[in-house]
């Protein structure tokens, strides 16, 4: 009998526990229950339909091949285009690397940076990868405690005051994951204001949910602060704007300095996005943006009343996310941590909901609840809960 031995690094490899809780849910709808999934982060939105054409047509038009490492110079330059629109920013097309998802972006900038004796900080609670990837590349994960009390803002004080000469990086997420957190502009001045002491820190700006802000808030991108371009990388993509997430589609602005080892990590890694997605990324971009602001609306319906449903549960309170699509409830006065919450609910009222704890420490008596289904699923899901409390 043979045994293998990995490496040690693979041990240190976490994952994303949405995807466990996506899998029991499937096992129990399977044998026979009535399952409500408030767990998984993706729009329950088809992809617009001009967007599903084109990535058809480009099949059909003999698209089957290889594109350029860092994607199609007509999809970059359509990238740099609506960043420009969008955050009234230049940006250069070949800063741009198209790569199959957001999460390819945060693998290779962790990969960049981090090696044992490196500090990485990162947002708690915080999109799960992040640490996964930063223990897995042997750096030291630094977490950037987010408070209920501050709206689940980034705190530039708490930021500025975690970095070290060991520090190389630094994530930043807004609008968030798992809280719906948004950080307001005043407190990004006084971020980037503090990075001017830090120059050899750089900043990976994760800003896949900028078209998900409620209430007229205008979203922040890190593109618009010139004195950090040269150490910014910005993250965004087609997964939650356009319903994407299964086309694998997303990419990156890199800082001149970075962006040929970016490109290097790509060819290593996955060659190029399959070039049918690309096209029709294309199309998402340059074509009509009314699906768009039809999901945000249908969402931000759907947000005020998961708040107030939630808020009228005992034990429960809800702070109104100011982005994304998540509702990040306070379950403490349940009594239940949170971990014990998300199985209650899952096996004893057969909806689906994450655990806080699975994105960090300070996730701890929190639960979070995607929004992306209709109101009467949702009405349908907190009734549930609510007859089990
Ligand atoms: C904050 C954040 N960044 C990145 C991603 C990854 O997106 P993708 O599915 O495009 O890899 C997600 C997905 O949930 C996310 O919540």
């Amino acid at each position: 009998m043979s045994q293998m031995i990995f490496a040690d690094s693979l041990s240190r490899l976490g994952t994303e526990s949405a995807f466990a809780v996506l899998a029991r849910a499937g096992a129990l709808a399977a044998g026979g229950r009535d399952i409500i999934n408030l767990g998984i982060g993706q729009p329950d939105f088809k992809t617009p339909e001009h967007v599903v054409e084109a990535g058809i047509k480009a099949l059909r038009d003999g698209h089957h091949g290889y594109t350029p490492a860092n994607g199609l110079p007509a999809l970059r330059e359509a990238v740099a285009a609506d960043l420009h629109r969008r955050h009234g920013v230049e940006v250069n097309p070949d800063n741009v690397v198209v790569v199959p998802g957001g999460k390819p972006t945060m693998f290779f900038a962790v990969l960049m940076f981090g090696q044992p004796g490196v500090e990485i900080l990162y947002p708690d609670p915080g999109f799960p990868i992040y640490e996964s990837v930063i223990r897995y590349s042997g750096a030291t994960p630094v977490p950037i405690p987010l408070r209920e009390a501050d709206g689940f803002a980034f705190s530039a004080d708490a930021v500025l005051g975690r970095i070290t000469p060991h520090t190389r990086l630094i994530i930043i997420n807004s609008p968030a994951n798992p809280t719906g957190g948004v950080t307001p502009r005043a407190e990004i001045d006084r971020l980037v204001a503090g990075l001017a002491d830090h120059p050899h820190v750089a900043v990976l700006s994760d800003e896949i949910y900028s078209q998900m802000l409620y209430g007229g808030r205008a979203h922040v991108s890190l593109l618009q602060y010139p004195e950090i371009r040269d150490r910014l990388i910005m993250l965004d993509g087609w997964s939650k704007t356009y319903a994407m997430t299964g086309w694998r589609l997303g990419y990156a602005v890199w800082p001149d300095d970075a962006v040929d080892a970016a490109t290097r990590l790509a060819i290593n890694d996955h060659s190029c996005v399959n070039a049918a997605a690309q096209h029709a990324g294309l199309a998402a971009l340059t074509g009509p943006q009314d699906a768009v602001q039809a999901m945000m609306a249908a969402f931000d319906a759907r947000r005020a009343l998961i708040v107030e449903e939630l808020n009228a549960l005992p034990g429960v309170r809800c702070m109104d996310p100011a982005g994304a699509f998540y509702a990040f409830a306070n379950i403490e006065g349940t009594g239940m941590t949170a971990r014990a919450a998300q199985d209650r609910f899952l096996e004893e009222a057969g909806v689906a909901t994450v655990a806080g704890t699975a994105f960090g420490g300070h996730g701890e008596g929190y639960l979070r609840l995607s929004y992306a289904s209709s109101r009467d699923t949702i009405r349908d899901a907190i009734a549930r809960i609510r007859a089990i409390l």
